[in-house]
């Protein structure tokens, strides 16, 4: 498969980028950090870095079309993250999430249609702080929110593509010991490591096609 990761340099996606190269598979790792980027791609097989913001989608998708036709696994990973409380949020700090976790899976699956075919799979990586009737936590709004928006986005996708064949899913995780989850919660312990995280989500992609559509699994034994 050739699959393209977002957010691979640090944490979950960057476990993820290592469980599919290790399986053969053709990955390529988008982040904004260079160094980390460039140096997974070095130590491993498989894999070739693609430093980049992925807010600028039409510049990833216009040069991944350049080189390639198709893409078989398309994961939403990176997202953006802020630990405010309500009454201090500004419009500047919402916007900043919600680019990054909402408008970039919208539309980045969007420029890069002329790659998606029939059997391709987009999945989004989400939170379960995004699933109605999950327990909430102060300061962690924005985030949250941008995560259900994100879960509704894989319900409206899946039902659109999917008349192309086009396999849309998400995972809402629980949490991992990641920069991410010390920054939402600096004095708890996470449930999962990166590693295992991302052998659970390798292992769905592989799995879900012609299984699973339009869905999104809350992946979480804990709470958070
Ligand atoms: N860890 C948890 O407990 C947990 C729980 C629920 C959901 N999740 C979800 O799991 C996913 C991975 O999270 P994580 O914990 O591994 O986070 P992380 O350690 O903070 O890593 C986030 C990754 O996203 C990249 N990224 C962020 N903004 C980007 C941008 N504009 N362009 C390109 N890359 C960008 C970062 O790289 P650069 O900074 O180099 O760009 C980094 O590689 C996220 O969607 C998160 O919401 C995590």
């Amino acid at each position: 498969m050739r699959i393209l990761v977002t957010g691979a340099s640090r944490g979950i996606g960057r476990e993820l980028c290592l469980f599919f190269s290790q399986l053969g598979h053709e990955v390529l790792a988008v982040a904004r950090s260079e160094e980390p980027l460039r140096r997974l791609a070095e130590e491993n097989l498989n894999i070739e870095a693609w430093p980049m913001d992925i807010n600028q989608w039409q510049e990833l998708a216009d040069r991944l079309g350049e080189r390639y036709s198709h893409l078989d696994l398309l994961v939403h990973n990176a997202a953006a993250f802020i630990n405010k409380p309500f009454r201090e949020v500004a419009l500047e700090d919402m916007q900043q999430v919600y680019h990054t976790n909402v408008y970039v899976p919208y539309f980045l699956t969007q420029a890069l249609l002329p790659l998606l075919k029939e059997g391709s799979q987009v999945l989004a990586i989400s939170s379960v702080g995004g699933q109605g009737g999950s327990m909430k936590f102060p300061g962690l709004s924005v985030y949250s929110s941008s995560k259900g928006a994100l879960n509704i986005l894989v319900e409206c996708l899946a039902t659109e593509l999917g008349e192309e064949g086009i396999i849309v899913n998400g995972l809402a995780l629980g949490s991992s010991a990641t920069e991410m989850f010390k920054a939402a919660f600096p004095d708890m312990e996470a449930a999962s490591s990166p590693e295992e995280m991302a052998k659970f989500i390798g292992n769905f992609a592989i799995q879900s096609p012609g299984l699973v559509q339009g869905k999104v699994y809350s992946v979480s034994s804990s709470n958070p």
